[in-house]
């Protein structure tokens, strides 16, 4: 068993972090599934570890019909079947007195009067000195009617040593284009400080995600190798098994460049690309990322066929059934081309990656669940052991798995037993689970402690939103301008169209094999 505690030797490195302070989490949305699959469970979990101050709540403000009890109960319920630990019953009354819920319209004036009384009665009965954060799990054309609402009822306290916090966490999509995100980002502007907003994207509170800083920052041997002098290319795959569910309203919209590229894979992407900070501090931290989302080179029309792809799920078979097409999902249009796969090859711009591809995709109907992003390295001479170019030495990567089984692996070539001198590829594997025995924090788990402790550095800033959609809208317009409606098709349950191996082929390159 791994021992975690401050007295083992080995454990070392700056806590940087605050504790997270007392507060009242007011979750918008708070009848959802958003709020029933993740954020009660990742409060729960939090609070049964003994990190949540004592003195914290929740209140749930949503639409459909609920008093407490019946709020407990949704609560209960979600917890039950979604939460990483199992629900401890000797617990559980300690953690429900702490779940309230109001009823009503968000576009109601008088509902952000009621809630400013609820919320002092909460703050007396658990002691807590007007802290406030207020989670917008809602769609997107809400935001604007909520955010005001909360700033004219006198919810919103300026940033200073002597006020209660106020702290706005918004969920993406965050707009569906520069402008609209513009749009979003002013509204936010208009009502709250940049330091009080919190925008959240849930792949960057991922151990394994945080880990890549660690990695790249904790150790010696990598940073030197970092660079285009020794890096072949960068793959960056977010799979998934799961097909559009019950989301059609949302992501037919949407496709999967806006739903996972602009904002997960380009995140992941500034983590493994950014110069070594000098400062764990947010801002520090955020500017380097944001450095990197400024070098993206933009996709010519020339180089768009070569360069992009999309394609769109089929009919197929996964995991033992019979799965319809995306065309023939649940409020999906017949006539859709909405995109559910994109690869992209893209270069960054800049000393250190000049030259260097990345490849990126993602998916829904995969073959299976699994995010990766993997290091290649070059090739080492065409002599001594890698004289035979007709069976060149397998190259180096280091792979950094980031879901399910977090870990990382470094392949190597390594002598064959026996007489004759054979190079065989091994892996080198480190898997989180094994070495540490516990379950990693939930991504959502971790992201709201930091939103508690006032920590910003794994949140999106306003830059590094609307830089993402300058890259993107570039895409998205050349998509728009083609004169063909098509959009290639894979069949459910497979790794993609053909024409995403091409795209890497070309460059004798080839997908991993997840
Ligand atoms: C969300 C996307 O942001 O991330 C979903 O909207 C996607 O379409 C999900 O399924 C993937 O998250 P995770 O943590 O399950 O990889």
């Amino acid at each position: 068993m791994f021992n975690a505690s401050s007295e083992n030797p080995l454990l070392a490195g700056t806590n940087t972090a605050n504790d997270p302070q007392p507060c009242i989490l007011v979750i918008f949305g708070g009848g959802g599934d958003l709020t029933r699959r993740k954020l009660l469970p990742a409060v729960y979990n939090q609070a049964l570890e003994g990190e949540l101050p004592a003195n914290f709540a929740v209140l749930g403000l949503a639409l459909e019909e609920m008093n407490d009890d019946d709020y407990r109960e949704f609560a209960r319920k979600g917890i039950e079947k979604h939460s990483r630990q199992p629900l401890d019953q000797a617990y559980w009354p300690d953690f429900e007195k702490r779940l309230h819920y109001l009823q009503g319209s968000f576009d109601d004036p008088d509902i952000y009067a009621q809630l400013k009384q609820r919320l002092d009665e909460i703050d007396k009965t658990f002691g807590i000195p007007g802290n406030r954060i207020f989670y917008l799990a809602i769609p997107p054309g809400l935001i604007e009617t909520c955010v005001s609402n909360i700033n004219h009822a006198g919810l919103v306290m300026p940033v200073d040593e002597t006020s209660p916090f106020t702290r706005i966490i918004v969920e993406k999509p965050i707009g569906k284009d520069l402008e609209s995100a513009r749009d979003v980002n002013a509204t936010l502007s208009k009502n709250f400080d940049e330091q009080q907003i919190y925008r959240i994207d849930h792949y960057l509170g991922k151990e394994t995600v945080q880990n890549i800083l660690a990695m790249r920052f904790g150790n010696a041997i990598f940073e030197p190798l970092w660079n285009s002098r020794y890096i072949d290319h960068v793959q960056i795959t977010v799979a998934e098994s799961e097909g559009v569910g019950t989301r059609a309203g949302y992501y037919d919209g949407a496709g999967a460049l806006r739903d996972m590229i602009q904002n997960h894979i380009l995140q992941l992407l500034t983590l493994i690309a950014m110069e070594p900070p000098w400062s764990m501090d947010a801002d520090v931290m955020r500017d380097h990322r944001q450095n990197v989302l400024n070098c993206l080179s933009p996709i010519s029309r020339k180089d768009f066929n070569s360069h992009v792809v999309r394609a769109q799920y089929g009919p197929g078979f996964q995991h033992g059934e019979d799965v319809p097409g995306y065309r023939r999902e649940t409020g999906v249009s017949q006539h859709s081309t909405t995109e559910t796969y994109v690869a992209i090859k893209l270069f960054i711009d800049n000393w250190r990656w000049s030259s260097v591809p990345f490849y990126i995709r993602t998916g829904k109907r995969m073959p299976k669940r699994a995010s990766e992003i993997a290091i290649q390295f070059k090739s080492v001479p065409p002599i001594l052991f890698n004289a035979n170019q007709e069976k060149p030495l397998e190259p180096n990567v280091l792979a950094l798995s980031i879901q399910p089984n977090e870990g990382l692996s470094l392949r190597i070539g390594t002598k064959l037993p026996g007489n004759k001198l054979r190079i065989y590829p091994v892996k080198m594997d480190f898997l989180y689970g094994s070495t540490f025995g516990e379950q990693s924090p939930e991504a959502y788990e971790r992201l709201l402690l930091d939103v508690m402790a006032g920590d910003a550095t794994l949140f999106m800033r306003r830059d590094s939103v609307e830089s993402s959609w300058v890259w993107i809208d570039n895409i998205l317009d050349i998509w728009a301008n083609s004169s063909s409606r098509w959009i290639p098709e894979y069949n459910a349950g497979t790794w993609g169209p053909l024409e995403a191996d091409r795209l890497i082929e070309t460059d004798n390159r080839k997908w991993r094999l997840l």
